[in-house]
């Protein structure tokens, strides 16, 4: 681990690091064990953070999966790709690659993961079918795929261009419906997720002889 990462995880366990959410703190420590646990990540695989963000999130799975694994930090936004990228080479991960997506393709290679994040993304998503199909298509038959998400919150303004779901996020009923219609089965469920009564998790994978969607088709013929 780097002196970089060292000193926050450090100050994490030690003076209850946390990150202020929906009113509530979210003991960071915290979230990353359970994130370790929903993806069962190990040394050695290869990952996506879908939606990375800052990438703080792909560099603690970059770390955690060392070198002989790799995380590919995907984003729609080109300032944060760029962001991500000099990062890693400032801070010398090798493997963490960011990756430039669009808002119906992940930008990952086809059954290139062994385990998929999206934290905080699925209710960002403006075109959600063929998201769901790019991002099947990249897990390996097993892989998990957790998706941490919100209940709809009203009044705090939907992300612009995305379904209408009742507020800021989606209920878990519905992602499931989603996802279930769409070749993924559940693996896992967490109905409350790290302290805060607003998030959640759902952990899936494909599911064997999956019916697929219209825009998995589209996405294949490609
Ligand atoms: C609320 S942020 C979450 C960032 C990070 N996952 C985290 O937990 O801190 C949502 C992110 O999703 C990204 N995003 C939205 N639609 C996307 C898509 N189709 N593909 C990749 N990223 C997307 C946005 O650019 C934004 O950075």
């Amino acid at each position: 681990m780097t002196a970089r990462r060292l000193i926050p995880s450090v100050a994490a366990l030690v003076v209850g690091f946390g990150l202020a959410t929906g009113g509530f703190v979210i003991a960071l420590s915290s979230e990353t064990a359970l994130v370790e646990e929903a993806l069962a990540l190990r040394e050695g695989m290869q990952v996506a953070d879908v939606g990375a963000g800052d990438g703080d999130w792909a560099e603690r799975l970059a770390e955690k999966v060392g070198p002989a694994g790799h995380v590919y930090a995907t984003e729609i936004d080109a300032g944060d790709v760029e962001d991500i990228a000099k990062r890693a080479e400032r801070y010398g991960l090798e493997n963490l690659t960011a990756v430039l997506g669009t808002a119906t393709d992940t930008g990952l290679e086809g059954g290139c993961c062994d385990a998929i994040l999206l934290r905080m993304v699925y209710h960002h998503f403006t075109d959600p079918a063929p998201m769901r199909a790019s991002l099947r298509r990249a897990l390996r038959p097993g892989a998990r795929l957790a998706v941490i998400d919100l209940r709809p919150r009203e009044g705090w303004g939907d992300p612009s261009g995305v379904p209408n779901r009742g507020g800021h996020g989606i209920r878990e009923e519905d992602l499931v419906t989603e996802m279930t219609s769409d070749g993924f089965e559940i693996v896992a469920r967490y109905e409350k997720w790290a302290e805060s009564p607003y998030r959640y998790c759902v952990v899936f994978r494909r599911a064997d002889g999956p019916a697929v969607s219209e825009a998995e088709s589209l996405q294949e013929e490609r």
